[in-house]
């Protein structure tokens, strides 16, 4: 559908960005802070560095929190390491981890930014992997605590709260984000651990609304709609059920508090469906969130599986690079979409309907907190970085977020990926997506100097005019 006339963002649109603690914070083992599964990491592929220093926002957040106040941020989304509040997951509480986030949270509020807290972002306690992780119901329980103590703690500097980062990406992709632990994890595993990680969420949902005031908290998957590569009503079954797979499973049980029919029987069809334990479906029932965030960077293409021992089109694997699987569907390249130069396809157009979507299904207000394209910058002699193709991607799906606001879509707020360089996943420190540079190689530190690229005036501009100067 056309419009004439674009609505416009509600006032108090929370124009943001984000982070993550490993990637960004540095500082792996100051001040009494445990190690986590990204700590012990040694997947790295050839060249990419560690997380031991990232950016040192852990030493430098001042100045950080300085430059995203003059970006004019609204809202700040990072997350809280687990290890350094309690440095075994479940033991004592560490209170020098604990007053760090105090000090972000001040400064932040200091400056009128809004803190959107993620609790747990792909760094569980490495102390809690070796009895298991995931894997061990404890964990269950270790979160809950987690949770209780981050409640207590931060009740009165936080209202945005969000349970567990891309739970969906652990499952599907954990080896090549390192979550995955060392036992590859047979897919059996996974779908039990994910069951667990169901209920660690439930859990925090249901305390946070015990323990904090006017809270509100929500699940943050990676969501994105899978379009089925033609009207052949077997590819558009086969885009159904990998939907059902990669996104329905999540927020179905986030929204509804019950497994998804499709994804329950694609499990039980494997052998791979979790065991549920008595009570586990009334907890699972009593956690609500008041909002969903989403992360959004590009949207799959699945077409009918071919027979068996076929190709399923496997592209890699990762966060958007799905992998097809026999007897369910296959992954293929949608040929109307440009790709990035990490092979992610470029598509705005599904970002206005992955929202859509999630909308009509949920009814829940949405904010979107991860956006964003990695690229390799160039940093040059006079301190500048002309990141015209990020500008352009941010430019492009921020204006399919206002045609989705047009559509009757209730935005919260828009945090891209990410307000400041910051270690990858999986391709180290060069595949870069933040507004402000960090200067530092792979492996050498250089100064660790901030300089604002150009994406950080265009968006300084867009904030200023409320999403609104580029197209009214
Ligand atoms: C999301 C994660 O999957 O994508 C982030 O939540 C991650 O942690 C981001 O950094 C971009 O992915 P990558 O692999 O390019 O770092």
């Amino acid at each position: 559908m056309d419009y004439k006339q674009l609505a416009p963002f509600s006032p108090d649109f929370l124009w943001g960005a984000s982070t993550s603690a490993y990637q960004v914070e540095g500082a792996w083992d100051a001040d009494g802070k445990g190690r986590s599964v990204q700590d012990a990491r040694i997947n790295f592929p050839e060249g990419t560095t560690d997380y031991k220093v990232a950016a040192d926002h852990y030493h430098r957040f001042e100045e950080d929190v300085e430059l995203f106040a003059e970006l004019g941020l609204r809202a700040y989304r990072f997350s809280v390491a687990w290890t350094r509040i309690i440095p075994d997951g479940d033991g004592e509480v560490n209170p020098e981890g604990v007053a760090f986030y105090h000090r972000l949270l001040d400064a932040l509020l200091a400056r009128g930014i809004e803190p959107v807290l993620t609790m747990y972002h792909f760094d569980l306690p490495q102390a809690l992997q070796e009895k298991g992780g995931w894997s061990n119901r404890a964990t269950v329980d270790a979160f809950a605590r987690f949770a209780k103590v981050l409640f207590t703690e931060y009740a009165g500097k936080v209202r945005y709260w969000l349970t567990i980062n891309e739970q969906n990406m652990m499952i599907l992709h954990g080896a090549a984000i390192g979550t995955a632990g060392d036992s590859g994890d047979p897919q059996r595993e996974l779908y039990q651990q994910n069951h667990h990680m169901m209920l660690a969420q439930a859990e925090a949902m249901q305390l946070c609304h015990e323990l904090v005031p006017n809270g509100k908290i929500g699940p943050a998957p990676n969501i994105s709609v899978v379009y089925p590569a033609s009207a052949k009503p077997e590819d558009v079954l086969a885009a159904a059920d990998y939907n059902a797979i990669r996104n329905w499973l999540y927020l179905d049980m986030a929204c509804r508090g019950s497994y998804n029919p499709t994804a329950w029987a694609w499990m039980t069809e494997k052998g791979i469906a979790p065991e549920i334990a008595d009570g586990d479906l009334e907890i699972l029932a009593s956690g609500r969130p008041d909002f969903l965030a989403l992360n959004y960077y590009s949207t799959a293409t699945v077409a009918a599986p071919l027979g068996t021992g076929s190709d399923v089109g496997a592209m890699g694997g990762d966060q958007q690079l799905a992998v097809g699987e026999e007897g369910v569907y296959r992954s293929v390249r949608n040929e109307h979409l440009p790709v990035n130069e990490f092979g992610w396809e470029i598509d705005p157009v599904g970002f206005r309907s992955t929202l859509r979507e999630v909308y009509d299904r949920y009814r829940l207000p949405l904010m979107v907190t991860e956006n964003g394209l990695g690229a390799f910058d160039t940093l040059e002699a006079d301190g500048t970085v002309h990141d015209r193709y990020r500008i352009d991607y941010l430019d492009a799906h921020i204006e399919q977020m206002r045609i989705a606001v047009t559509d009757g879509v209730e935005m919260l707020g828009y945090c891209p990926w990410s307000a400041i360089d910051l270690i990858s996943t999986h391709q180290g420190v060069r595949k870069r997506y933040g507004f402000i540079y960090v200067d530092r190689d792979e492996f050498d530190l250089k100064e660790l100097k901030r300089y604002r690229k150009d994406s950080f005036f265009w968006y300084q501009q867009l904030i200023k005019a409320n999403g609104s100067a580029t197209r009214d």
